[in-house]
């Protein structure tokens, strides 16, 4: 009766039955994994809302399978204050970057045979985004060398064959924070160019670099066949009015041809609202502040964890994060992870997620990832009983 798509896990795992058993005492949770910002302090006042939501014009209905152009002209702003020429003809408006990729895998894949490559570590949908248009994933890894992030240019090209259409990059890169540069763009590029692939860029976090160094987008090449995707759940924090969009980059003969070809994809669904459309402008405009409440919220919460592994018995690691929401703690070699977060969720109610959550490769040893998104009291209650319970482990 069912597609056999995806593995359709549908038991709760031991760290989620942990906490549920928590909850259901009426015990506290102090949750780190906490990534929705709209619950953890950041949500947008109602009247501001309210006022960018309710133009007029919303009782037409007038649809472009690109999106209204007043909104596509609006991302093309954001892209040029960040010093990137984006035209809004390059631009298609989508719910949600999720949404994205799948518009994206309909272009490029044909299901059942074809494959992507996926970073690991790295966003734990992406393997659903893929499993769910019936695309074939493998990973490929990022390795922790010299104090960075980097793409291994063999480990690439040994993960390509002849049925790969596609390499995903998370940049700024959920949870290692870790950015694309120049070296890496040319590895990706490279392999693009020489075995005919798509790059999907997801940039969502790229308004999240470290102050004074921004994180720069690659919606401006030329070379590689490229779509970098992002949208208003982390550039304006608001997940909740599902707006996306898709840049295409690359060669210009290629960029038009699939710019013909998503049109079709994108008519067909028709999917973004037209109020939030109609308030793309006003709300893109006003985001910084809430950004710039967040990147505060970040940097606390940072120097708590810094904190905590410079004084820690335990040799703990703070791996550094160049941009996004995440902290990576590198526990010593023998911690078992996934017994520590389950321990720690059961006993403490404190909710951390264990490195293979994020596909983190065993032999890169045990992590813990926790969100800098959590409200500063949390993070440091639930500090030390994390110390507490590694020297259980
Ligand atoms: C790397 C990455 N891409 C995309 C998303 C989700 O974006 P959207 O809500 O636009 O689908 C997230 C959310 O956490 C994310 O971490």
């Amino acid at each position: 009766m069912f597609s056999s798509r995806l593995q359709w896990q549908l038991e709760d795992n031991r760290l989620t039955r942990a906490v549920a058993a928590r909850r259901a005492a009426g015990m506290p949770v102090l949750d780190l994994t906490e990534a929705n910002p709209t619950r953890a302090g950041f949500a947008w006042e109602d009247a501001v809302l309210a006022r960018a939501l309710g133009s007029a014009g919303n009782g037409i209905y007038d649809p472009d399978p690109r999106g209204k152009l007043s909104a596509r002209e609006a991302v093309a702003a954001y892209y040029r204050e960040r010093g990137v020429t984006v035209s809004p003809e390059e631009i298609f408006l989508t719910a949600s970057t999720s949404e994205g990729y799948g518009w994206l895998l309909k272009l490029l894949t044909d299901p059942g045979i074809n494959g992507v490559l996926v970073p690991a570590p790295s966003y734990p949908l992406l393997q659903f985004l893929a499993q769910l248009e019936n695309v074939n994933i493998r990973p490929y890894p990022l390795r922790f060398v010299e104090g960075r992030w980097r793409v291994d240019a063999a480990e690439l090209a040994a993960a390509i064959d002849a049925r790969t259409k596609a390499i995903f990059c998370v940049a700024p890169n959920n949870p290692t924070g870790s950015v694309l540069d120049e070296r890496d763009r040319t590895v990706l590029r490279d392999a693009a160019q020489k075995h005919g692939l798509a790059l999907l860029v997801d940039e969502v976090f790229l308004d999240y670099g470290r102050e004074g160094n921004p994180v720069v987008s690659w919606a401006e090449e030329k070379t590689a066949p490229l779509f970098v995707l992002s949208g208003l759940s982390k550039v304006a924090v608001l997940p909740q009015l599902k707006l996306g969009w898709i840049v295409v980059a690359g060669p210009e003969d290629w960029r038009k041809e699939a710019m013909a070809r998503l049109e079709f994809v994108a008519d067909t669904y028709l999917s973004v609202g037209t109020p939030v459309q109609l308030g793309a402008e006003e709300i893109l405009a006003a985001a910084e502040k809430v950004r710039t409440a967040i990147g505060q919220r970040l940097a606390a919460n940072e120097a708590a964890v810094r904190d905590w592994c410079a004084a820690s018995a335990h040799g703990l690691e703070l791996l550094p994060r160049e941009a996004g929401w995440y902290a990576v703690v590198r526990l010593p070699r023998g911690v078992d992870e996934e017994a520590l977060a389950v321990d720690l969720a059961g006993r403490d109610g404190v909710l951390v997620h264990p490195g293979y959550f994020f596909d983190f490769a065993p032999e890169q040893g045990p992590h813990l990832v926790l969100s800098l998104l959590a409200r500063e009291e949390e993070m440091r209650t639930a500090l030390p009983p994390i110390e507490e319970a590694l020297r259980r482990h």
